[in-house]
């Protein structure tokens, strides 16, 4: 039986200044360049999947919440235009969410996220959804924390009973509460998310182990360090993968992570082995940091594939 994705999270509109710098505080600097691009965390990892896909494949359902306004309109176009059945994609009252974006000549971006309708996505509106999906094919399931953490809890436990797969990202970082953090099957915080998370910055095989047992130890299943430019742990309860980051020229590391998730879960509904999807999910991870934007730069299969045979010998290792 064919898979089913869902993406359940975050839309937002991306206000983006590219600067040679990012500004200290009290410092006035001058942009580069200024765009409107779409974003969300959620929106990113459902483009991510449907780039991946292409044409014709499994379905890919994306539920969240938009406000009344033009730039939510445009957001949930844009997704339908990639691919994504909104089926399960609302309006609120609340205006639709904002990322406020900077990013130096380096690549490197801060963000300041403004919720808006992401917050009004409570448990009635994605009950309703999994009623329908779950009675059909197996699902892998995605999330971040751009709505709030009872939908996501309640979701994944759902998902979790019924047989599905589900990868969190625990973006931006929260407390993961004891009664559903058993329903995880993957958490993929960043770096400074496992720190957030676990008091331990995971800079060193050491500390990647200690940071990971802390969530283990909580009845999470498997954890995925993503450390950008360093590459990616996966640490499971009886061994430790490491794949390094492919190189790559970076020009933005916008949802860089987005895309690493997505190819992780894609590389999952295609069967591969977890070493593979590793080093899958960070080809996926280190193309989308080579353009501007978040799902502008998500790449295709056919990239993905060019890149890892461009570099057979980054691959995941046991360590
Ligand atoms: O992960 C990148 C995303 O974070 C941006 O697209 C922005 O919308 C914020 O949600």
């Amino acid at each position: 039986m064919s898979i089913q994705f869902l993406v359940t999270g975050s839309i937002n509109m991306d206000l983006v200044v590219a600067t040679d710098h990012l500004p200290k505080t009290g410092e006035t600097t001058t942009a580069l360049q200024f765009s409107t691009l779409f974003g969300g965390k959620g929106a990113n990892q459902a483009v991510a999947l449907g780039r991946l896909r292409g044409e014709n494949g499994p379905s890919i359902y994306m539920a969240g919440k938009i406000g009344p306004d033009d730039w939510g309109i445009q957001c949930k176009k844009n997704l339908i235009e990639q691919g994504i059945d909104c089926s399960y994609v609302g309006i609120s009252q609340a205006s639709t969410g904002i990322a406020l974006i900077e990013v130096d000549s380096t690549g490197n971006n801060r963000i300041i996220v403004v919720p808006g309708a992401n917050q009004t996505m409570d448990t009635t509106w994605t009950k309703p959804c999994l009623d329908t999906l779950l009675t059909e094919q197996p699902m892998i399931a995605l999330f971040q924390f751009e709505v709030p953490r009872e939908t996501v809890a309640y979701c994944a436990q759902r998902i979790h009973k019924a047989g599905g797969i589900v990868i969190v990202d625990p973006a931006p970082p929260d407390t993961i509460g004891d009664q559903w953090a058993t329903s995880i099957d993957y958490l993929t915080p960043n770096q400074r998310e496992t720190e957030a998370l676990t008091g331990h910055y995971p800079d060193s095989p050491e500390a990647v182990d200690r940071a990971a047992r802390v969530l283990l130890s909580k009845g999470i299943k498997n954890v995925i360090i993503k450390a950008g430019a360093s590459g990616a742990w996966l640490i499971t309860h009886d061994y430790t993968l490491y794949c390094p980051a492919f190189p790559v020229s970076v020009v933005d590391t916008t949802a860089a992570g987005d895309s690493f998730n997505a190819g992780f879960a894609w590389a999952l509904g295609e069967h591969k082995s977890l070493p593979e999807a590793l080093r899958y999910a960070c080809a996926v991870g280190s193309l989308s940091t080579t353009s501007m934007g978040a799902q502008k730069a998500m790449p295709d299969a056919n990239s993905v594939e060019a890149l890892l045979q461009a570099w057979p010998k980054i691959a995941s290792r046991q360590l």
